[in-house]
């Protein structure tokens, strides 16, 4: 198998063995050596091991490629006009999914393949190598599936999210909806999907009916994860760590007893800056969850609704700038924490027997990407071992 090294590394973030003053285990003038889809070793430039070619990155920044651990990615249509009437005071509604479940519904499998594909790509140029890509503008039986199988074809990392929110022909009985959810489309998606999703809060689903759809996905073999405290504060995050989700996500509105209930417990709270941004809704105070003992990860939730980035260094640094982590935390938050969300140990981490997902930047160290907002520092990508960008 062919080696190579990539050497003079002015600053690794390996987050192995990261402390309390350094949560990204920064190795200085480091290399890395990739051997196959896998990294081999990690340490000083000096005392690198020989390799087939070597890539001298001239004393700039390596960190992992980011793991961006909640997206919608499988959409039609555009919400260009419903985020400039907020920009000019209106408020988002959960409601609004349903005119991306129209569009959605009426797209062909050809424009909705090259849409997903789209995004996959501009997310690997911004430093993304691993992307959760969720269902849940179908919302029928025929919708939802082709949504996780066009989904799987692009990531790993699947999510049946039928229960996004009750489509308008269920308005009037939601729990028939929740039947249909629990019943035939769980059993159409669940063969494409690693995880299942609900979209827990007032206008969307109800507690009861959120804990009966992620039961019925348990027992399919799909892992929980929750959507929950978006819009108000509610009873979500606790179900969440109740039934052992790998994640809960949004937490913009998180009471005391949510924080304590995380602090004890393994489900990460995945912090989605760019839907505060885009919805002008109070920025969560991420410092709160550290200091408390929560994991947290950074995910960009790109749709076309709430959130329509799909870059890891726009979220990173509003995370630094306003919900009060350092850029170490951040960038942590951003590899090993969405790792975390995902469950996953193969990824997020620059260590032998890592995949080798690996992003150089144009800068001096990883503090850039929130010093330096809105400017391209993604240089170079490799995914499994192979050079992407
Ligand atoms: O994660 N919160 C629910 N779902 C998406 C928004 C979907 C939409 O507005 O289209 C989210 O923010
Ligand atoms: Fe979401």
């Amino acid at each position: 198998m062919s080696t190579t090294l990539i050497t003079g590394i002015g600053e690794l973030t390996t987050n192995v063995d990261p402390g309390s003053d350094d949560p990204c285990g920064t190795v200085l003038d480091a290399a890395v050596l990739i051997e196959g889809e896998r990294i081999a070793w990690v340490g000083p430039a000096a005392d690198a091991p020989r390799a087939d070619d070597v890539i001298d990155a001239a004393g700039r920044a390596m960190i992992p490629g980011f793991v961006d651990s909640h997206s919608h990615l499988v959409f039609g249509g555009d919400r260009s006009a419903e985020f400039e009437a907020r920009m000019a005071g209106q408020r988002y509604a959960a409601g609004g999914i349903r005119s991306t479940v129209a569009a959605t519904r009426s797209a062909s499998d050809a424009e909705l393949r090259a849409r997903l594909r789209g995004f996959v790509d501009e997310m690997l140029a911004q430093g993304t190598t691993t992307v959760e890509i969720k269902s849940g503008y179908g919302l029928t039986v025929a919708d939802e599936e082709r949504a996780v199988r066009l989904a799987a074809e692009v990531t790993s990392e699947v999510t049946f999210l039928g229960a996004h929110v009750v489509p308008a022909e269920y308005a009037e009985n939601a729990d028939d909806y929740v039947d249909l959810v629990c019943g035939p489309m769980l059993a159409a998606c669940a063969p494409h999907a690693r995880w299942i999703d609900v979209f827990c809060e007032t206008g969307a689903f109800t507690v009861a009916q959120s804990r009966r759809i992620l039961d019925a996905g348990v027992a399919r073999g799909l892992r929980p994860r929750l959507h929950a405290s978006q819009l108000g504060p509610g009873e979500g995050v606790r179900l969440a760590v109740e039934l052992g989700a790998a994640s809960v996500d949004h937490g913009t509105y998180l009471t005391d007893a949510d924080v304590a209930a995380l602090a004890a417990s393994d489900t990460v709270l995945t912090l989605l800056p760019g839907v505060e941004f885009s919805t002008r809704q109070p920025y969560p105070d991420a410092r709160r969850l550290i200091d408390a003992g929560v994991t947290v990860a950074i995910a960009c939730d790109t749709n076309p609704g709430s959130s329509f980035t799909s870059s890891m260094p726009f979220c990173i640094a509003i995370a630094v700038r306003d919900m009060g982590l350092t850029p170490g935390e951040a960038v942590h938050a951003a590899t090993a924490g969405g790792a975390r969300a995902l469950r996953r140990d193969d990824i997020g981490i620059i260590a032998p027997g890592a995949r080798a997902d690996l992003v150089l930047l144009r800068a001096p160290s990883r503090v850039h990407l929130a010093y330096r907002p809105g400017v391209p520092l993604v240089q170079r990508v490799w995914k499994d071992g192979a050079a992407v960008r």
